[in-house]
Order: structure tokens, then sequence, then C-alpha cells
């Protein structure tokens, strides 16, 4: 690496502003509180990170300064692997994600990780205040932007729907470019842990598990309260198993099956010995869009969609991150920009009973999919449809999946009492749990429900479980009465031996918990999961108030609404992101293709 003198570096500076940095960038080496400073300080030129071209520019990605930071430090794995200590960041379920996601050269640095994590990390120059997504300021006209770019699609968020719209598009021949507002993708997507729910596919055959199209509309049906929209749950149950080929097809591992809550069968798809389903997906994505050399922007807001005078979308208007606001027009858009958990406001509009509430979302999920979608005209329903899921660790955003439960796991109150049937639905589970002396109750397990699912190991990982060599050794641990947790393993136990739970009816029972050590987690009820959202057809087309489809707009994942009705089924989401955003893709493309009427 060169190394320049510090007047030469500030020159070079002045000279990137008179260029066209902007000024931000051009602020620079002078700040010497961050990262620019102390690269300053150690004589790395401007140059290093920013390329030497001129004028010096900085896309929204931070392609460019990304490649510098894995120049000299290496890259993300290298560095993780010399990392030592407990946590260690470089090493997440994140995955592959830019340094810059984390590292700010020119502002406070702040981990991502602590968006929902509560552990404390250090990190060089590190901001006071962790800071979400910026909101857009008023956007201006889109008459009077004058950047401008042309496409086939734009795809609005790069979470599994959006993803998985993108590729199919891209594979059916149409130009894509991906927007995703926050400095990573995969949105919630990527924390998706219990499964992906399909019926009647070739890795339950091979366990032996009878299940059908008509068994998953059914389960899908009931749970949703018959809210739901059945030719869309229709689509979700006949496509779930070409879903998971799909997958397959693009290289991921779902060949490990259990259950989760208001399945009457084992139907949720995951990656061979239980590892968390999201990661692994968002992971395989990802590699599939760099393999196609797909446009993916990260710190790219759309902040409007554009219209023509019949009502046709025409394309969007985006805020990046540093090129600021500019406009893409598309013949067709596909809107994916998921629900709205982490948007406390609009939940307790929605639900004043929320208000408060933990949430188990990424800091993405505010809901502005919703908003981009009504400005255009389509239609909202169910908005007031929110899933608070039973089990995120006390103290914490992290989700205890229910597939723990799934697998074996009990859930006991303070007395140490069962109170539930444990994989009834979640809105039954929660409001069952709200009821509990301190509206929390502890996820009980043993050491053979450990070894059944991989992502159980995360939550040891980060400090979450309470364990005890004996039931009355865990009863003290969580301070619940030892008698009173022995006699319910025991009665449990029994349950088990005799397949039948006479006390709260429970379905499966799939193992004893006899294996110590035992084990605990405090959970309460947080906001998950937002049925509501964007009326669409079964073509993905987004409906306006007159019944009709918008023209070039289509939509899929989290942000409409009708598949779940009043209540989500664990596992059917991700299987719903991969159905619609293949025909979102596929419609998307043909519309992209079609001769557009004047
Ligand atoms: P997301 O994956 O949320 O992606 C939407 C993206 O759009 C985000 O990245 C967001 O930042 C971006 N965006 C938003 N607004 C804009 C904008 N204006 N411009 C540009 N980009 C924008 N479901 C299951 O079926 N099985 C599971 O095991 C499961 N586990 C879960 C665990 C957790 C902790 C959570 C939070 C959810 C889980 N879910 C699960 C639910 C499921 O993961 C999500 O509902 C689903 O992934 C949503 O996918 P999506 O593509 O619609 O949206
Ligand atoms: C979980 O794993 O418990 C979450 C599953 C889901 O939201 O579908």
């Amino acid at each position: 690496m060169r190394h320049l003198s510090s007047s030469r570096l500030i020159l070079g500076c002045l000279l990137g502003l008179l260029l066209g940095a902007s000024p931000m960038q051009a602020a620079l080496p002078q700040a010497p509180g961050f990262l620019a400073g102390q690269h300053a300080k150690n004589g790395i030129a401007c140059a290093e990170c920013h390329g030497k071209g001129r004028p010096v520019k900085v896309d929204d990605n931070e392609t460019t300064v990304n490649e510098g930071c894995v120049r000299c430090h290496g890259s993300l794995k290298e560095v993780g692997a010399k990392a030592q200590g407990h946590i260690n960041p470089h090493v997440s379920h994140l995955g592959d994600i830019a340094c810059t996601a984390c590292h700010g050269g020119h502002r406070g640095s702040w981990a991502y990780c602590g968006n929902c994590h509560g552990f404390e990390l250090k990190i060089p120059f590190p901001a006071t205040v962790m800071k979400p997504a910026e909101a857009a300021p008023k956007p201006p006209q889109p008459a009077s932007v004058r950047r401008r770019e042309r496409t086939d699609v734009v795809v609005i968020g790069s979470g599994a729907a959006g993803m998985v719209a993108a590729l199919t598009a891209h594979d059916a021949g149409a130009k894509v470019v991906v927007l995703e507002k926050q400095p990573i993708t995969g949105g919630n997507s990527m924390l998706a842990a219990g499964g992906m729910n399909a019926a009647a596919t070739r890795f339950q055959a091979k366990k032996g598990i009878k299940d059908s199209v008509e068994l998953m509309v059914k389960d899908t049906m009931t749970g949703g309260k018959n809210l739901n929209e059945l030719e869309l749950v229709k689509i979700l149950a006949e496509q779930s198993a070409a879903s998971v080929e799909y997958l397959t097809e693009l290289g991921a591992d779902l060949s490990d099956v259990g259950r989760m809550g208001g399945a009457s069968v084992d139907r949720t798809h995951r990656p061979q010995g239980g590892k968390a389903v999201g990661a692994h997906i968002v992971d395989v994505l990802r590699a599939n869009a760099v393999k196609r050399k797909l446009d993916v922007r990260v710190n790219s807001r759309v902040v409007r969609l554009l219209e023509n005078r019949q009502g046709r979308i025409t394309g969007v208007l985006v805020q990046g991150r540093h090129r600021g606001f500019y406009r893409i027009d598309a013949k067709a858009v596909v809107l994916a920009a998921g629900g709205f958990s982490a948007n406390p406001e609009r939940v307790a509009h929605y639900q004043p009973t929320f208000q408060g509430m933990t949430s188990s979302n990424q800091p993405g999920a505010t809901g502005d999919g919703l908003d981009l979608g009504a400005a255009a005209g389509g239609v909202l329903k169910d908005m007031e449809q929110i899933q608070i899921h039973p089990s995120i660790a006390a103290g914490s955003r992290i989700l205890i999946t229910e597939a723990v439960r799934g697998n074996g796991a009990i859930l006991v109150n303070r007395e140490g009492k069962r109170f539930v049937n444990e994989i009834t639905t979640r809105d039954a589970a929660s409001k069952a749990t709200l009821a509990q002396p301190g509206q929390s109750a502890f996820m009980v397990f043993d050491e053979g429900v450990r070894q059944s699912l991989k992502q159980i190991d995360g939550y040891f990982h980060l400090e979450l479980v309470k364990e005890g060599a004996t039931p009355e050794a865990l009863a003290a641990a969580i301070q619940v009465p030892p008698q009173a947790l022995k006699e319910t393993l025991d009665r449990y136990n029994q349950a088990v031996a005799a397949k039948a739970d006479a006390e709260f009816k429970r379905p499966d029972l799939p193992r004893a918990l006899t294996t110590p050590k035992f084990y605990a987690i405090e959970v309460k009820p947080g906001v998950h999961y937002t049925m509501g959202g964007l009326k669409i057809s079964t073509r993905t087309e987004v409906m306006a108030k007159d019944g009709k489809p918008i023209p070039g707009f289509f939509a899929a994942g989290e942000v409409t609404g009708g598949v779940h009705g009043a209540n989500r089924l664990g596992g059917n989401s991700i299987s719903e992101t991969i159905t619609f955003g293949r025909i979102a893709g596929a419609q998307a493309a043909a519309a992209a293709h079609a001769p557009v009427k004047p």
C-alpha cells in the first residue's frame, strides 16, 4: 500500500469534492474520530478506499470501499477466523455482508447485530446511538429528478420473495434491478428459523410421512380462522412441493422435516440436522444472484412508485445513500418489501394492546411497502391481523423457534406447571402465556431435544439457556418449585409413553424428556408477523379499489394480505415467499415482454 503525506491526502480529498465526490466523502480525513481519520493518520490515501479514478464516486453498494477493506484486512471469513472471544461478529447468520454495513469511514460505526441482540460488541470508532435505517426526507417530485435509468423489472426488497422474483424474472429473460433499503440483503427472510412448510414432498415420502395438498389447505384455513383467501391458500399448498424442488435445484438443503404449530403432520422443511432455514436460503439466493450477475443494490430505498396517466406503474423513485434521488423506468415492478412488525407506532395503531411489546423482526420491517402500494392505488386488507409469537427469549429480541417445541419441548409457568398444548397455533399459545404469572413461561427440554435440532446450539452460544443435571436442579436454576417441575415432567413423560396427552391434548408427542441435562429458556410473546397487506390476485397482480389489477404492478411475500387470514401457521411464510415470488417474477417478466397498451 502506498503511503502519502497528509497534505497530499487533504488535497486529494478536496480535488475529489471538486470532481464530484459527495460532501460526506469529501469531509474526510479531517474527521479524526472516525475510521477515515485513523486511516489518514496511518498515511493511507483516500484513493485506497475510494478507488483511483476521478471523479471520486461511491456507489450505494459501497463496492469499491468494501473491496478496499478486503484488500487490506482480508475477507469477512478471514477476519472472522482470526478473531477470538465468545461472540464473534464476523461469523454470524448474516452471512457474507459488506464491511460498511457496520464500519463507517466518515460516521460512527455500529454493529448491525445490535439491532436484535442485546450483547455488547466492541467496534472501533463507535456511534453513540445505534442508527436504524434513515427515514427518507420528503422526496422530490419525480418530474424534477434528472437522473434516470431504464430496466425491464424493478424488484423492491431483497428478502426471499424479492430475490426469488428477481431470479425468476432474470431467468425468463428480463433485465432486473433489485433495490434494498438496508445495508445488507435478506430482510426478515434471513432470520427465518423453524423451516418451510410443504405438502407431499419427496423428503416427506422418504420419511414415510403421509401428507396432502388438501390437508395443508385445511390446516392453513383452520389456523387462519377461515379469513384466508382460499384461492391463494390453494396455490400455496399446491405449489409448495415444487417450491422445495426449486430451492433444492438452486442449491438449498431442505431434507430435514419436522413439525410446527397447527400442522396435522410433519411438513416443515429445513436443512439437515435442524439448522435454521432462513440464513441458509438467503445464502443460496445470494450466491445465485452473484452467479447471474444480478444488479442488487443495498442502501437504496424506494420512496415512490411512478405511474402514467392510465394508472400503469412505470417505475420507481429511489433514494440512494450516496447517489441521492434518481428514477428507474421499468416495464413492471414487483413489491416485496415485507411487513411492519418492527414499526411499533404502526403496530399500536392497528393493535393498541400490542403497544410496547418487543419484536422478533429486523429493523427494516417498517411497512413502507404498504405505503408505496397504497399510494399507487393498491387495496390494503386485514391490517389489524398482527401475529405475536409466543417464544421470544425474555429480555431480548431473539426468537426461540417453534421447532424446539415441535421437537418435544414443553412450556411451564412459574409454578412449574404446563398450561397449554405447546404446539397449538401461535395466537392460542401466546394468549395462554400472557395469562400466566409474570406473563412469561419457561420452555423446558432435555438433551434429546437439544441433539435433535442444530439451531438450539445458538441459544447456548447466546447464553439464553439455564440448565440442571436433574429436573430439580433445573427448577432451582429457574426458581420454580422443584417438586412441581419434577411431577410435570413425569406426567408429560407418561403421556408420551401412552401416546395421549389427556391434560392438554397435544397431538404430537415426539419424545420423552428424560435425558440429562435438562434445560430451560424463559420466553415471552412478541410482535412477529403482519398478516395484512396489499390485496393480490392469484397472479400476484396488486388489486385496485375498482376490483381490477393495477397494470405493471405485482407483489409477493409479507407485504401482501390474504394468504394467512387471521393467524399464520409457522413455516407457511417462507413457503409463501418462494411460491408467490416465483409467480411474481414470471408475471413481471411476461408483462415486461408484452407490448404495453397505450
Ligand atoms: P423480507 O424478507 O422482510 O424482505 C423485505 C425487504 O424489503 C427487507 O430487506 C426490507 O428492508 C426491504 N424494504 C422494505 N422497504 C423497502 C423500501 N422502501 N425500499 C427498498 N427496500 C425495502 N417464516 C417461516 O415460514 N418459517 C420460519 O421459520 C420463520 N422464522 C422466522 C423467524 C424470525 C425471527 C422472523 C422475524 C420471521 C420468521 N418467519 C418465518 C417469517 C418470515 O421469515 C418472513 O415473513 C418472510 O421471510 C418475509 O419475506 P419477504 O421477502 O416478504 O420480506
Ligand atoms: C419459528 O421458527 O418459530 C418461526 C416460524 C415462523 O414464523 O413461521
